[in-house]
């Protein structure tokens, strides 16, 4: 009889096997900005892909050969779709038939800052019913240190199979840019660590297929802690620049100067920049997972506290900035025309997920102001009483009491806006260069 260790050996060596010549079938659960460019990139190398999404919208436009990703050109994809090699689909039982799995659902927080597992719990289950002996499971959602091994693996082996014997799971840490022109999928170097060797062996197997550079580690905590460092250490430099952008101001310092001068230094410096507050999916999030999990541990996470009440206070910094420089021109907050220029939560993407272009519309909207915005990539903005549509940021610097930059996106016409406006107020230095009274800083 064989043994379980060469039973799993055998099953291992197996996948392994359809790994390397490319016959494994991949599937990608969670089809939105991790989760799309993965699939394109293991389709593009010869994989035959299947994406899993509950949104069937999102289905049908993969189907239909259509990009939803700004960093997926539909060029790109469309062919593979025509090819057989890239398909998208709502139903689970597609599962049975995969041979790897990555899971890229969504990781929010609650309102309480608590993690909210709810999507990784949903799309496991799911997996969990048709899940076959032979298949490699990679949880890539940014989460809290043990996930992997405490929440997705019991749920896994539900059924019966084990992971490290019949089934094999792995943490592999999502580190897209979205809007990054260099970096992107395939040469960002991935870190992947597996719940037993046989599991981390055929975690790297599979993105060495795909990616330039795979860093093995030791166990998918050390991996899950991976992502939380990154993040974290730059939450943490957001949140003291921020502070030091509070400081210069009181003391009629320009923080931007500072920071430009600073970032001469060949070594031991990087150079973070004030803003407007923080945005997106990761960096006002995932903090509050490592957060959540230290204080299980009995250990306050001080600093990630910290800088997230100078972080979170950034908004209200550029809100009170406005009426004093409207102030200074006579005019109360209360009925004054404002035009956000650019509402993104970081230049050149259309993403405004936690923008902080949004509580900043917010408070303006509570003391008052009516509101205008323009950002190219971004055609109609949702904000609570009201859905507004992009403007011309030029028209609108002519007819705006002041013009509040949030999003420094590239090749805006920053001169024509400067030239038209009465007051301009430049959260994220896009004037660098320009001078005039017009212009306040953050
Ligand atoms: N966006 C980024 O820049 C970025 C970077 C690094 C890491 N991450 C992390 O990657 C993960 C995914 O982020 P994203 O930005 O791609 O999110 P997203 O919202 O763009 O995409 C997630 C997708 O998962 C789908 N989904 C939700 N529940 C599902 C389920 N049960 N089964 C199948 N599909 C389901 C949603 O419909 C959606 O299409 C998160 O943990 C995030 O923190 C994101």
């Amino acid at each position: 009889m064989q043994s379980i260790r060469s039973a799993t050996t055998s099953i291992a060596e197996a996948l392994a096997e359809k790994i390397r010549t490319r016959k494994a079938r991949c599937g990608v659960v969670g089809l939105g900005y991790v989760g799309l460019p993965l699939a394109v990139e293991f389709a593009g190398i010869g994989f035959e892909v299947t994406g899993l999404d509950v949104q069937e919208s999102k289905v049908g436009q993969i189907n239909a050969g259509r990009s939803y990703v700004q960093d997926v050109p539909g060029d790109l994809m469309s062919p593979l779709v025509a090819r057989g090699k890239l398909k998208a689909t709502a139903d689970f039982s597609v599962v049975s038939e995969l041979d790897t799995i990555n899971i890229c659902v969504p990781t929010p927080l609650r309102k309480t800052k608590d993690p909210d597992m709810s999507y990784v719990v949903k799309a496991c289950e799911e997996i969990a019913i048709h899940i076959r002996p032979g298949t490699l499971v990679i949880l890539e959602s940014t989460t809290y240190p043990g996930t992997t091994d405490e929440l997705v693996r019991p749920i896994l082996e539900r059924e019966g199979l084990i992971v490290g014997q019949e089934i094999f799971l792995c943490f592999s840490p999502e580190r897209v840019d979205p809007g990054n022109p260099k970096f992107n999928t395939r040469n960002i170097p991935k870190v992947v660590g597996g719940c037993t060797e046989a599991c981390t062996e055929l975690g790297v197997l599979l993105y060495e297929q795909a990616l330039d550079t795979v860093v093995a580690v030791s166990s998918t905590q050390v991996a899950e802690m991976v992502k939380l460092l990154e993040n974290t250490f730059r939450m943490i430099n957001i949140g003291l620049v921020n502070e030091m952008a509070l400081m210069c101001e009181r003391m009629g310092i320009d923080v931007w100067e500072v920071i430009d001068a600073a970032a001469s230094k060949p070594f031991g410096f990087m150079p973070f920049y004030p803003g407007p507050g923080l945005g997106g999916h990761c960096i006002p999030i995932d903090p509050f997972y490592l957060s959540w999990k230290s204080k299980q541990a009995g250990i306050e996470a001080r600093f990630i506290e910290l800088a997230g009440h100078i972080n979170g206070q950034m908004p209200h910094f550029v809100v009170d900035k406005v009426q004093n420089a409207l102030n200074q021109h006579a005019k109360p907050v209360n009925g004054s025309h404002i035009h956000l220029m650019g509402v993104a939560y970081k230049k050149d993407i259309d993403d405004v997920r936690e923008s902080p272009a949004l509580d900043i519309a917010h408070l303006l909207a509570q003391r008052g102001a009516r509101l205008s915005y323009s950002d190219p990539f971004v055609p109609e903005l949702s904000l609570e009483k009201e859905t507004l549509l992009a403007e011309d940021p030029v028209r609108m610097a002519g007819e705006a009491d002041c013009v509040v930059i949030i999003t420094n996106h590239t090749g805006m016409p920053y001169a024509e806006v400067l030239e038209k406006a009465a007051l301009v107020l430049d959260t994220r230095n896009a004037l660098k260069g320009f001078s005039s009274p017009k212009i306040v800083r953050l």
